[in-house]
């Protein structure tokens, strides 16, 4: 097979052999405030806490060449000028090989008898990048040749720096001094933040201004300074700035050089910003490269890093006898749910910084597979969370992430949202024990004096659905659910309109939401749960459980479609993935919560519902959201039916709704085709790179479906609840490692082939090691929690 990079578990890296990779392959680098997204060639930018507010590096989307911009590092060898990324300069290289690890990148380029190795990564807890350059002269001659660094400065709000170009043309500012180049443009007014690229030792020459490093008309390929081996030791005004310093070296046979370069950023307290009129005070740039600047401080820097990821994935892990699984529960999936959790749907290489904050459900999805990590930060997320929504329980379906504040352009009105308020919580509560975050006072809407109890803020979610029954019974599904596509008030024909934001229709609509039934199903029995465990007053549970069965009634009655369950009722009442419909005849998002909530299951409704998926949805990649998929724009569903069959909603493979058929399946005892579900959209299964085109260690939010032009290509890879989901659907699952609010619930599901497999869970203050002997589904032990270590055998 045509590949392009393997796993190197041992080292919890995944390897890429080639740079040419279909797609910009990326790795995150930071794990508390200060992010970074660096590709296979270095390609990337980095940001504090918010990414189109405080972007650090340009970074241009949609370019050409693609992934261009980026942590560039030139050589130039004599007439040779090359990168050891091989972008952007893209000089054949004689070894490339890029390793994306936990939280760091590593990019090694040879090249004519010298080798250049670079280590990116952030340190936790700082706000910067490292950037560990180690140069080795691997011949037997003598070589003199020249390093070139290169970042180019983002006016900091990445959105008009895309824009307002008669202003941001004029206001770009920098200052050199020591080893040090600083960018500090608008920090003579408001901004009280600047950056910094510095290096540890003397540099040779430098470049601030973009202009004079490249020449006007110039790629990154082909920098006027590297081709001519001189610097234009430039000051940056106005136009666009850069940071490149540039080293003349001379290095021996089997000699070696060693560098470090911090990439950082600074806040300063708005009364001690300067230290002479219009001059930075730079001490917190200097604490920085003084914390990090000789080879052994980054070194110890990156030992911390590896430590505390070697902590946090200690936290779960398996050996189940089958690698490819291991390698996702123990590694991939884990990583890349503390990705999710940063950056909700921010900043990726299909996100661009700019367009979305974090979601209300997005948010809350992702902590199911992030809260065994670090308890405490989710605890955060919650409150934060929470305080957007609304006192009716509706909520903003986005926030900014620096202002913590709900955004008004896409205001709040997806039905669903409520509920995942108290999914989040409740994955939360039985991770931790910590009943006390349900006491904890939050405002609605952000406004002081409006607060009430957590627990206020869940009973007006699940109020929230009570009050918005349509005609069946069954939940108003409002702008969407959480299929953001399934517009059934939208009615748009204007396609200057966003189907996100517009609502055509309010009045007398009759939409109402499956999906959002079979949740609350699950979401109430577990809320009635929760308030028993709480003592709440028995009339409340009472309330909340007839609402329950209500519910579990009206989606008998109304939501059975005769082999499956119905989608979804559209504004006129009429049905929506019911085999009356010509396309879209069956939906996952249903069958998926159906079942989790067992609708009908004794009268053999969740099995039926269940087969139909895999008969008129599944395929080698997955199963499609949707059968047959919609042939031509239908107003009256929005935006879903905008998609060309088989990409997105329109048929896509959406990873993140399969898991919800892999729990529906192992809620059915089903094992054998719950684990095949999971081997079709695993990344650790994936043979074929070059169709899958994406990064093949992380998840994506969709694989091409059975009627696109090429089944099996990936798109929108890293952030998508696709993480959160198939974590939460393989631990708890498939592996069955329940956490419950008094112990761990151990109920294995996986096909016979399995037998024994072992799991280290740390839960709260206690670890335990678990060897399980599965022989069937459907066998369960309950482990008390009790601080101290375990180590037990069980047979189930
Ligand atoms: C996408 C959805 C996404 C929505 C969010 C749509 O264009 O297809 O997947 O949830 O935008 O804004
Ligand atoms: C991506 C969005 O982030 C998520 O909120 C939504 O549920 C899915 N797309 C499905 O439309």
């Amino acid at each position: 097979m045509d590949n392009y990079g393997y796993f190197d578990d041992g080292a919890r890296e995944f390897v890429i052999t080639r740079p040419d990779t279909p797609w910009p392959w990326i790795n995150y680098l930071g794990t508390d405030d200060f992010f970074s997204l660096i590709s296979g060639t270095a390609g990337g930018y980095c940001f504090c806490r918010d990414a189109r507010f405080r972007r650090i590096l340009r970074y241009r989307y949609n370019g050409v060449p693609m992934d261009a911009g980026g942590r560039y590092f030139y050589i130039k060898d004599g007439g040779t000028v090359w990168n050891p990324g091989w972008k952007p300069c893209r000089t054949p290289l004689d070894s490339y090989e890029c390793r994306h690890g936990m939280g760091y990148t590593r990019i090694t380029g040879e090249k004519g008898d010298l080798r250049c190795s670079v280590l990116f990564f952030v340190p936790p807890g700082e706000r910067c990048e490292i950037h560990r350059v180690t140069l080795s002269n691997t011949g037997k001659n003598q070589k003199r040749f020249q390093l070139y660094s290169f970042v180019e400065w983002c006016l900091w709000n990445a959105q008009t720096d895309l824009e307002n170009f008669q202003r941001n043309l004029s206001t770009g500012e920098v200052e050199i001094e020591g080893n040090i180049l600083y960018h500090k443009t608008e920090y003579r007014e408001r901004r009280n933040h600047y950056a910094f690229y510095g290096v540890n030792r003397k540099f040779d020459g430098f470049d601030t201004d973009r202009d004079t490093f490249l020449g006007p008309y110039n790629g990154f390929d082909a920098p006027e300074q590297v081709l001519a081996g001189t610097s234009g030791n430039s000051t940056a005004h106005g136009w666009s700035p850069v940071a490149s310093h540039r080293f003349d070296f001379e290095l021996g046979p089997g000699e070696t050089e060693e560098l470090v370069f911090v990439l950082g950023y600074v806040e300063n307290p708005p009364e001690r910003k300067f230290s002479a009129p219009g001059v930075i005070c730079k001490t917190g740039a200097l604490r920085l490269m003084d914390l990090f600047g000789t080879a052994g401080k980054a070194d110890d820097a990156f030992g911390r890093l590896r430590a505390y990821w070697a902590g946090i994935l200690g936290r779960f892990q398996v050996r189940s006898g089958e690698p490819r699984l291991d390698r996702m529960v123990n590694i991939w999936n884990q990583y890349q749910c503390m990705v999710t959790f940063n950056m909700s749907r921010s900043a990726s290489y299909f996100e661009s910084g700019i367009g979305r904050g974090m979601g209300f459900r997005d948010s809350n999805q992702d902590l199911a597979g992030f809260v065994h990590q670090i308890p405490e930060r989710a605890r955060q997320r919650i409150l934060d969370i929470a305080a957007t929504q609304f006192p009716d329980g509706s909520c903003y379906h986005q926030y900014q992430p620096l202002t913590r504040r709900g955004n008004h352009d896409i205001g709040s009105g997806f039905n669903d949202d409520p509920l995942w308020l108290l999914f989040g919580t409740i994955a939360y509560i039985r991770e931790t024990g910590d009943f006390g975050i349900l006491e904890v006072p939050v405002p609605f809407d952000n406004r002081p004096g409006t607060e009430k109890s957590l627990l206020e803020h869940l009973q007006v979610s699940f109020d929230h659905v009570t009050r918005n029954l349509g005609p069946h019974g069954l939940p108003l599904i409002g702008r969407a659910d959480w299929n953001d596509c399934l517009n059934l008030n939208c009615f748009s024909d204007n396609p200057d309109e966003s189907f996100q934001t517009t609502e055509n229709r309010t009045e007398g609509s009759r939409a109402e939401s499956l999906m959002i039934a079979g949740l609350f199903v699950v979401e109430g029995k577990d809320f009635a749960e929760l308030l028993e465990r709480i003592k709440a007053p028995e009339e409340r549970i009472g309330e909340v459980r007839e609402a329950v069965r209500k519910m579990e009634t009206a989606i008998r009655e109304y939501g059975w479609d005769g082999e499956w369950f119905l989608r979804a009722y559209d504004f006129n009442g009429g049905k929506v993935g019911s085999r009356e419909n010509a396309e879209g005849k069956i939906f996952i998002e249903s069958q998926g919560w159906c079942t989790m909530a067992r609708i009908g299951a004794e009268e053999g409704l969740c099995d039926k519902a269940l087969d139909a998926a895999e008969r008129l949805l599944g395929c080698e990649y997955g199963l499609v959201l949707n059968n047959p998929a919609f042939s031509s724009y239908r107003i009256e569903y929005g935006e879903i039916s905008s998609y060309p069959e088989g990409y997105k909603e329109n048929a896509g493979i959406f990873c993140h709704n399969n898991p919800w058929i892999i729990i529906g399946e192992v809620l059915a005892s089903r094992a054998d085709d719950a684990w095949d579900h999971y081997c079709r959209i695993s990344p650790a299964f994936i043979r074929d790179q070059r169709l899958h085109k994406v990064e093949p260690y992380v998840y994506c939010q969709m694989v091409a479906g059975k009627d696109a032009p090429k089944p099996g290509e990936g798109k929108n890879s890293w952030l998508t609840g696709t993480a959160a989901w198939n974590w939460h659907a393989v631990t708890e699952y498939l592996l069955g490692i329940k956490p419950r609010y008094d112990g761990l619930l151990i109920e294995p599901c996986l096909p016979e082939g399995f037998g024994t497999y072992r799991v280290h869970r740390v839960f709260r203050d206690a670890e335990y090691d678990l060897t399980i002997h599965s022989s069937a589904p459907g066998k369960s032990r309950f482990i008390p929690y009790e601080p101290g270590k375990h180590s037990l055998e069980l047979f189930l």
